[in-house]
C-alpha cells in the first residue's frame, strides 16, 4: 500500500496511506481484528457451539426451545458460509463474535444464551484444536498417498542399478527402488509422528470458559465426546492457554517438510543435465522464456523453498508463546495465521511431491553407467581378497588401492581390467574376482537385512504393500 493519502480513497485505505493518522479506534479495529484469516475456524466454530447448546440442555441450563432454535439458526449460518454469502464483518472482530452476532440477527435472544458457561478463551482454544485435528488426518491421507506413489517406483525398480553416495561421490552401487524406499521409511516415521500428535492433542478445552471454570452445572465429558475428544482437559487453566498442541504439529510438520525438501534437492540434481539420472515430464516441468534447452523442476525447488516457511512458522509461534503468562493474552490470536500457512504450505507440497514421484523416470542406462564410474565397487575387490584368500581387511584396503591406481593410469574400469594386471598386483587373484566387479554384482551381494540387494528389496516392497494395502 502507497503511502501517499490521496483523496478518493475509502477511510480504510487513508488510516494506512496517512501514517497512521487515523482516529484511535480505527487503529484499535485495525490491530485486533481477526476475521480476515479466523474465518477458516468458522466449520469448527459452529461444532463447537452446537455441542456445547445440546449439553446446556441436557442439563437444563437452557430450554429445549433455545436449543432447537441455535441449532436451526447454525444450520443456516452454516449453509450461508459455505456458499459464500455470509456476511463477514471487520467491527465484528473474529469469526466468534461474527457467527454469534449473525445468530443473534436470526434468533434473538436465545443466541446470546448459547454464551453461558463458556468464554471466548475456551471455545477458540477448542476451535483451534479441532482444526488442527482435522489438519493431521488430512496429512495421514496425503502422506499415505505419497508413501504409495514412492512404493509403486520402488516395486517397477527393485534391480535397476545406481550409484549410491557418500559426500555426494560415488561410493558403492545401490539400487534405485532402495532409494525410494529409503524415503518411504521417512515418511511413515512422519505419519506415525502425525499420529502421537494428534493423541496427545486430543483432550477438550470446552467448559474451561475464561480461565476458572464456570458455576454453571455444565458436562465437559458430554461436549468432550461430542466433539471426538478423548476427555476433558483437567485443568481449566492449562485449557485456553496452552497451544503446545500447535507447536507440536508444527515441529512434525517442519520434520516432515525437512524429508520433502531433501528428496526436492535429490530430484533438483538428478534432472539436471549433468546428472541425467531421472525425467520429469512436462507436467511438473517448466521452461525458460529466453533459453529454449531448458525444462526446470520448479515443482521440486518450491517444495525445497516452502520447508523454510514452515521452518519460520514454528519459529514465530515459539517466539509469541515463550513469554506468556498464564492464562490467555491477546498475543495467542497470533497463534493461527502461522500454522495456516505452514500447513497449506505441507499440503501442496505433499501432493506436489507425490504427483513427481509418480511422473518421474528413471534413465536406467544412465544409472548404470555413473554406478560403473570412479571405482564404486572397490569395496567388493577388497571383500573378495579377504573372504577368497583369507587377507586381513587392512592389507586388503591396500592392495585395492593399488589396484585403483593402476586402473586410473589405464583408463579403465575395475571390471574392464586384465587378469594379468590384477596378478601384477596380487598374484593369487583369480579371474573368479570378475564375478564381484559389476555393479549389479555388487549390489546383488549386500543382501544383509534392509541391504539394498535386489532380493533384499523385494522383501522389503512386499512387506510395505501389506502394510499400506
Ligand atoms: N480472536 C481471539 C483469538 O483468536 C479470540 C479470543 C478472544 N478472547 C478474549 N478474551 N479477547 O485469540
Amino acid at each position: 500500500m502507497g503511502s501517499d493519502n490521496t483523496a478518493g480513497k475509502s477511510t480504510k485505505q487513508k488510516m494506512w496511506g496517512g501514517r497512521f493518522s487515523a482516529a484511535p479506534g480505527e487503529l484499535m479495529q485495525a490491530i485486533n481484528v481477526s476475521i480476515g484469516f479466523d474465518q477458516r475456524l468458522a466449520a469448527q466454530d459452529i461444532r463447537g457451539s452446537l455441542a456445547h447448546a445440546a449439553m446446556l440442555a441436557k442439563n437444563g441450563i437452557i430450554s429445549k426451545q433455545d436449543l432447537k432454535d441455535i441449532q436451526e439458526g447454525l444450520g443456516e449460518i452454516k449453509a450461508e458460509i459455505a456458499d459464500g454469502t455470509f456476511p463477514f464483518s471487520d467491527e465484528l472482530e473474529d469469526i466468534h463474535l461474527n457467527i454469534e452476532a449473525r445468530l443473534k440477527d436470526k434468533i434473538g435472544d436465545a443466541a446470546g444464551r448459547l454464551h453461558t458457561g463458556r468464554s471466548r478463551n475456551d471455545q477458540v482454544a477448542t476451535d483451534f484444536r479441532l482444526w488442527v485435528r482435522d489438519y493431521l488426518d488430512h496429512f495421514d491421507a496425503q502422506i499415505t498417498d505419497l508413501m504409495t506413489a514412492l512404493l509403486t517406483k520402488a516395486s517397477d525398480h527393485t534391480d535397476t542399478i545406481m550409484p549410491g553416495f557418500t559426500h555426494l561421490q560415488n561410493a558403492q552401487p545401490v539400487t534405485f527402488g532402495h532409494h525410494m524406499l529409503a524415503y518411504l521409511e521417512m515418511f511413515a516415521r512422519d505419519r506415525s509422528r502425525m499420529k502421537d500428535c494428534r493423541g496427545r492433542m486430543n483432550e477438550s478445552p470446552l467448559g474451561a470458559a475464561a480461565l476458572a471454570g464456570t458455576p454453571y452445572p455444565i458436562d465437559r465429558k458430554m461436549t468432550a465426546k461430542e466433539l471426538g475428544f478423548d476427555r476433558p482437559m483437567a485443568n481449566s487453566l492449562d485449557a485456553v492457554s496452552a497451544r503446545d498442541f500447535a507447536l507440536e504439529a508444527l515441529s512434525v510438520a517442519s520434520i516432515c517438510a525437512t524429508h520433502l525438501s531433501r528428496l526436492s534437492e535429490e530430484i533438483v540434481i538428478w534432472t539436471s543435465a549433468q546428472f541425467q539420472f531421472v525425467k520429469l515430464t512436462d507436467a511438473f516441468t517448466t521452461g525458460s522464456s529466453i533459453m529454449p534447452q531448458k525444462r526446470n523442476p520448479d515443482a521440486a525447488e518450491l517444495i525445497r523453498a516452502k520447508t523454510g516457511r514452515i521452518m519460520g512458522a514454528l519459529t514465530s509461534l515459539t517466539i509469541v508463546m515463550k513469554g506468556l503468562p498464564l492464562a490467555y493474552s491477546k498475543d495467542m490470536q497470533e497463534d493461527k495465521e502461522p500454522v495456516f500457512d505452514a500447513f497449506d504450505a505441507l499440503s501442496l507440497g505433499l501432493a506436489a511431491m507425490t504427483g513427481m514421484v509418480a511422473d518421474m523416470e528413471p534413465n536406467e542406462e544412465r544409472l548404470l553407467e555413473s554406478a560403473s564410474a570412479a571405482y564404486s565397487t572397490a569395496t567388493d575387490l577388497a571383500d573378495w581378497l579377504v573372504r577368497k584368500l583369507n587377507m586381513p581387511f587392512r592389507d586388503a584396503h591396500h592392495v585395492t588401492g593399488t589396484i585403483v591406481a593402476l586402473a586410473e593410469k589405464q583408463n579403465k574400469t575395475l571390471d574392464a581390467m586384465a587378469l594379468y594386471d590384477l596378478q601384477t598386483v596380487e598374484p593369487r587373484i583369480t579371474d573368479d574376482i570378475y564375478s564381484v566387479l559389476t555393479p549389479l554384482a555388487s549390489a546383488s551381494s549386500r543382501t544383509s537385512y534392509g541391504g539394498t540387494a535386489p532380493s533384499e528389496v523385494a522383501k522389503q516392497v512386499k512387506r510395505w504393500k501389506k502394510a499400506l494395502g
